[in-house]
């Protein structure tokens, strides 16, 4: 019943829907960045948001001084203000608190952050936006002490207008950030990374034109070699307007008239494309123009799709030869947030002979998925519905939803991205069943182009193991999670063990591997050690090139990270050691025979 009605409701929908008030592409727009250092307090009480009645300022008393999102100051001696900004602390922005300030290493709570700035709108018809890549978890945004809006997520971007807030001089944006954990967040209250909080990634104002391009998408037709389709959404369209698609390398270069909607869709055939991929990584110059705009983007163009046990790329049947990624600098031992920061882990990852990477466990920052497009890296695009999220409650379930629109509308012309995740180790119940099929509904109704997955887990029974999860029917890719010799199972069997798999799909082993300490050395039985992780590795690389169509893997992971859950003294102290470089950028051996293993592949799939 669920097949027949899913392909009813895509056989009506646009190849790729558009949102509605996300600005897409936004290094290409007219931005001034609002990086740099900005003040904050720390305020676990919440006193600069609610009186002492715990009301809300802005709903009950919006123009109190008390609420901090006043700003307020005087010269008045007597008056009581108990707070000032510009007195209090910086933090540079983008990035975390815990890594910037010793006391905020594991603090979990409200900070607020006050930037002061002028600005002046070079037109005085045009409009301005205010955009924040991600702020973790919840925000609430005032400029000049009026609330923009709140925005709950911490990994994905969202923006307001402030072209009726904006003053040319003395303009004070406060930012209330709350990182709390909550049973019914997304990501719920356990998870196995660092609770980075605060403002970390790049923050932009953006000027526009009255009418201006809101969105666009641009690929390559689903099941066809030659035919690009797309379409592309005006925000405040008067009616007359013509917007002109132009890729100067393919001789493309039309202009159409706008509809009722202010959008246009439109479907040019071409012969001279030269497609994506690893070891071409092809983007074209794409430009869309109207009178008052025009907005470059760099676009590949590739098929991805899935056929019996294969994963064709432009037709060809491929390998994923993976690596897992957080969204972590291990050096700085801090949140990553730039394109540096990307370009180490990358690099990292072709160092290891890889052609794909899963980034764990939430969207990473716009920086990465465009670099993968550059150098060439499949992606694996995972929103954090992780372990035990509260799949009964309905603001969860439109919670994740929301994400998955914002992460959709923000990368879904990049070529890099080939798959969306909808989820990690979530227990199989109905709900989580209901749940799950409700985002993959909503990721089909935004784009049809991509596969869809998730990391499942396996059970073991009678000596096998077993992958039969109902939900892995509603997936393009069987992908799972199997810790064996580090959670369980034997290292010895490993390279004979029985495995059934339910369905005939390809199958990805989303995450493997085991914790070592670099530097410590010693006996293949001795846990931490490089020893024990390089035979664990060779061991599961042996059982898995046997599982019955595997086409990838993605080892967890690529760099030891800071998890509160690892305490262990002198071997974890905060870090999971499951990485195959060290938080010091150390490899570890089994660094090595992961990459053997890659360049056999690489062979067998040449
Ligand atoms: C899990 C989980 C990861 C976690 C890893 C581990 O499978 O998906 O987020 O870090 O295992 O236990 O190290």
């Amino acid at each position: 019943m669920f097949k027949s009605f899913l392909i009813k409701v895509f056989f009506f929908l646009p190849l790729i829907g558009l949102s509605q008030d996300l600005l897409i592409n936004t290094s290409n727009r007219n931005v001034t960045t609002l990086n740099g250092t900005w003040h904050y307090i720390v305020d676990p009480y919440e006193t600069g948001y609610y009186n002492y009645r715990y009301q809300p300022y802005d709903k009950f008393d919006k123009n109190n001084n008390s609420a901090f999102y006043n700003n307020y100051h005087t010269d008045n001696k007597m008056a009581l203000v108990e707070y000032d900004f510009d007195k209090s602390p910086t933090l540079t922005v983008p990035g975390d608190w815990n890594s910037q300030k010793e006391k905020l290493f594991y603090y979990e709570g409200t900070v607020w952050y006050k930037r002061s700035f002028d600005y002046s709108l070079s037109e005085k018809i045009n409009r301005l936006f205010l955009y924040f890549g991600a702020i973790n978890y919840k925000a609430e945004v005032y400029l000049n002490g009026t609330k923009l809006g709140t925005h709950e997520g911490g990994f994905t971007p969202f923006n307001f207008e402030v072209t009726s807030v904006i003053k040319s001089e003395d303009n004070y944006l406060v930012v209330k950030v709350d990182n709390k954990r909550f049973k019914e967040a997304i990501p719920t209250i356990n998870t196995d990374w660092w609770n980075y909080g605060g403002i970390t990634r790049d923050v932009k104002l953006i000027e526009e034109p009255t009418t201006f391009i809101q969105d666009y998408s641009i690929q390559l037709k689903k099941g066809t070699k030659n035919t690009i389709v797309g379409s592309v959404n005006l925000n405040n369209a008067k009616g007359n307007e013509k917007i002109t698609i132009s890729i100067p390398e393919l001789k493309i270069n039309s202009s159409f008239s706008i509809d009722s909607k202010g959008a246009i869709q439109f479907e040019f055939k071409s012969k001279r494309i030269k497609y994506w991929s690893p070891s071409s990584p092809k983007l074209y110059d794409v430009y869309v123009e109207t009178a008052d705009q025009i907005l470059k983007d760099e676009i590949g163009f590739r098929t991805i799709e899935t056929l019996g046990p294969n994963i064709l790329l432009n037709g060809k049947s491929i390998f994923l030869r993976g690596i897992c990624i957080h969204e972590e600098n291990a050096m700085r031992g801090a949140r990553a947030y730039n394109e540096d920061d990307a370009l180490m882990a990358l690099n990292s990852a072709k160092e290891l002979g890889c052609n794909y990477v899963r980034l764990a466990h939430y969207p990473h920052n716009e920086h990465i998925v465009k670099l993968a497009d550059k150098m060439g890296l499949m992606v694996w695009e995972e929103i954090p519905v992780y372990w035990t999220v509260d799949f009964t409650n309905q603001n969860s379930l439109n919670n994740a939803k929301n994400q998955l629109s914002e992460a959709i509308a923000r990368d879904k012309n990049r070529a890099s991205i080939i798959i969306w995740s909808m989820a990690n180790e979530t227990p199989p119940s109905d709900p989580r069943n209901t749940f799950l099929k409700e985002l993959i509904i909503h990721t089909k109704s935004m784009d049809t182009t991509r596969l869809i997955s998730a990391a499942l887990e396996k059970h073991y029974k009678d000596g096998v193991n077993i992958v039969d999860d109902e939900i892995g029917e509603y997936m393009d890719i069987v992908a799972f999670n199997q810790y064996t010799g580090w959670y369980g199972g034997s290292l010895e069997e490993a390279p004979d063990a029985k495995w059934e798999i339910k369905y005939n799909k390809p199958v990805v082993i989303s995450e493997f591997g085991g914790g070592a300490l670099q530097g410590l050395h010693g006996t293949v039985k001795e846990r931490w050690t490089e020893e024990y992780q390089e035979y664990l590795y060779q061991q599961n690389l042996k059982m898995i090139e046997k599982i019955p169509n595997i086409r990838g893997t993605s080892p967890w992971i690529l760099n030891d990270f800071r998890s509160p859950k690892r305490v262990l003294p002198i071997i974890q102290d905060g870090w999971n050691r499951k990485g195959l470089i060290s938080n010091h950028g150390i490899k570890k051996k089994a660094f090595f025979t992961v990459k053997e293993f890659y360049k056999k592949i690489k062979q067998q799939y040449k």
